[in-house]
C-alpha cells in the first residue's frame, strides 16, 4: 500500500511549482493572471479550514477599491443604498428587501435574536453552521437539534414533525456546512412553502454559486411570494471578499424592517465598493467556480486513493470520514503545514477540507497521504 501510493504521487509531475495531478485529465487553466494578486501562495500553514477563496479578491475588486481611498472618511449609508438597489434588480426584489450586513454572519446573528427575543426555539440541524444558534442561545434562546439522516443530510421529515408553538424559527443551510449535502429542490421547495405559513424559516445560501445544477431554486423565488422566508447570501465564498465582511439577507418587506432595525455593525465604503465590482466580475466569478471543480477532483482522488468515504460535495469544502479522531488528524496535518476544519459533532472521525489552490491541494494530498 504505502509503496502505491508512494508511486502515485510521483506521477503527480511537479511542473514550474505546479503539480499537475497527471492522469485526472484535468485542464490546468490560466491560472496566472489571479495568482499574481495573491502574494500569500503557500505560506505555511495554509489554510483549508475555513471554506474560503484563495483566489480573491480579484485584480478587479482591487482595483475598485483604491478608488475609493478617500471615501473611508464617509459613513456608508449612502453608498449602502446604491448596492442595495443592485442587489434587489439581480434578485427581483424591492430594494427594502435588503439588508446589508457584516458578513452573512451578522445576519445570520440578528436572525437569531429578533425572532427569538420573546423566548422559544430555533430548529436547526446537527451539525451545521453554528453562528446563528450559538449566538441566539446566549441571548437565552433555545436550540432543537435535529440530527441529520443516515447520508448526513436534512431529516425534514423529524424536522416538520418537531414544529410546535414554541418554534420561533427553523435554521435550513443548503447546501449544508459542513456535510456539503444538499436537498433535492422538489422537497426543498414543497418543505419551506409549508412550513413558512407556521413558522420563519431561514436559507442559508452561503454555497449557492457552487450549486452545479443551474435550475436548483434560490429560496428567494418563496420570498417573493410573500412567504415568511429569509434568505442569506455572502460575498464571501465565490466572490472571494472573506476579509472585507459583506453579506446581505433578503425578506420580504415587513419582516425586513424588523431585521434591519437590529443590525449592528453593517459593513464599509471598501467592501461595498468591492461587493459592486465583484458582481460585474464574471470572468473571476467563472474562474472560481472552474478552480473550486478542479480542486474538489483532486480531493476525490486523493481520497480515493486512501479508500476513505467521502460526500460528494456541493461546495468549495469536502467532508469525509477520515477514520481518525479530528483533533488528532488536525493536529497531525498542522504539523505538516495544512490546517483543516475543526471537529463537527458527533462526527469526530470525519475531516472537512476547504478547496485551496492547486499547489495547496498537492501538499494536503502529500501530507494525508503520509499519516496512512
Ligand atoms: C453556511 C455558512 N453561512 C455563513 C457563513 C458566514 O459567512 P460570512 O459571514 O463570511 O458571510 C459561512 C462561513 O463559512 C457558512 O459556512
Amino acid at each position: 500500500m504505502e509503496f502505491n501510493r508512494r508511486q502515485w504521487l510521483k506521477s503527480a509531475t511537479m511542473v514550474g511549482g505546479f503539480t499537475l495531478f497527471n492522469g485526472l485529465g484535468l485542464q490546468a487553466l490560466s491560472t496566472e493572471k489571479h495568482l499574481k494578486f495573491n502574494p500569500r501562495l503557500l505560506t505555511k500553514p495554509i489554510k483549508l479550514s475555513s471554506n474560503e477563496n484563495p483566489y480573491g479578491p480579484s485584480a478587479r475588486v482591487r482595483g475598485a477599491i483604491t478608488t475609493v481611498y478617500s471615501d473611508g472618511c464617509r459613513y456608508p449609508y449612502s453608498y449602502a443604498d446604491e448596492l442595495a438597489q443592485i442587489l434587489a434588480d439581480k434578485h427581483g426584489v424591492p430594494r427594502e428587501s435588503i439588508i446589508l450586513t457584516g458578513g452573512s454572519t451578522e445576519g445570520l446573528k440578528i436572525a437569531g435574536i429578533t425572532f427569538t427575543a420573546d423566548g422559544g426555539e430555533i430548529i436547526a440541524a446537527k451539525p451545521t453552521f453554528l453562528a446563528m444558534m450559538q449566538y441566539a442561545e446566549m441571548w437565552g434562546a433555545k436550540i432543537n437539534w435535529v440530527p441529520v439522516d443516515k447520508d448526513k443530510g436534512y431529516d425534514l421529515e423529524e424536522i416538520e414533525k418537531r414544529i410546535s408553538s414554541e418554534t420561533k424559527m427553523v435554521f435550513l443551510c443548503n447546501p449544508n456546512n459542513p456535510t456539503s449535502t444538499l436537498l433535492p429542490k422538489d422537497q426543498l421547495v414543497d418543505f419551506c412553502s409549508t412550513v413558512s405559513k407556521r413558522t420563519i424559516v431561514f436559507s442559508d445560501e452561503a454555497y449557492y454559486e457552487f450549486i452545479e445544477d443551474p435550475n436548483y431554486p434560490s429560496m428567494i423565488d418563496l420570498v417573493k411570494k410573500g412567504e415568511n422566508v429569509v434568505v442569506s447570501k455572502t460575498f464571501s465564498k465565490v466572490y472571494g471578499l472573506a476579509g472585507l465582511r459583506i453579506g446581505y439577507l433578503i425578506a420580504k418587506p415587513e419582516i425586513a424592517a424588523i431585521l434591519r432595525k437590529n443590525v449592528v455593525a453593517m459593513t464599509n465604503v471598501y467592501a461595498i465598493a468591492g461587493a459592486k465590482e465583484a458582481l460585474n466580475d464574471h470572468e473571476f466569478y467563472n474562474f472560481s467556480i472552474q478552480k473550486n471543480k478542479e480542486a474538489k477532483q483532486l480531493i476525490y482522488k486523493t481520497l480515493e486513493h486512501l479508500d476513505l468515504e467521502y460526500i460528494k460535495s456541493n461546495t468549495n469544502f469536502v467532508f469525509f470520514h477520515s477514520g481518525k479522531d479530528i483533533n488528532e488528524l488536525g493536529a497531525k496535518m498542522l504539523e505538516k503545514g495544512v490546517r483543516v476544519g475543526r471537529a463537527f459533532p458527533p462526527f469526530y472521525d470525519w475531516c472537512r477540507i476547504s478547496t485551496g489552490t492547486l499547489e495547496e491541494m498537492n501538499l494536503f494530498a502529500e501530507s494525508l497521504i503520509s499519516l496512512y
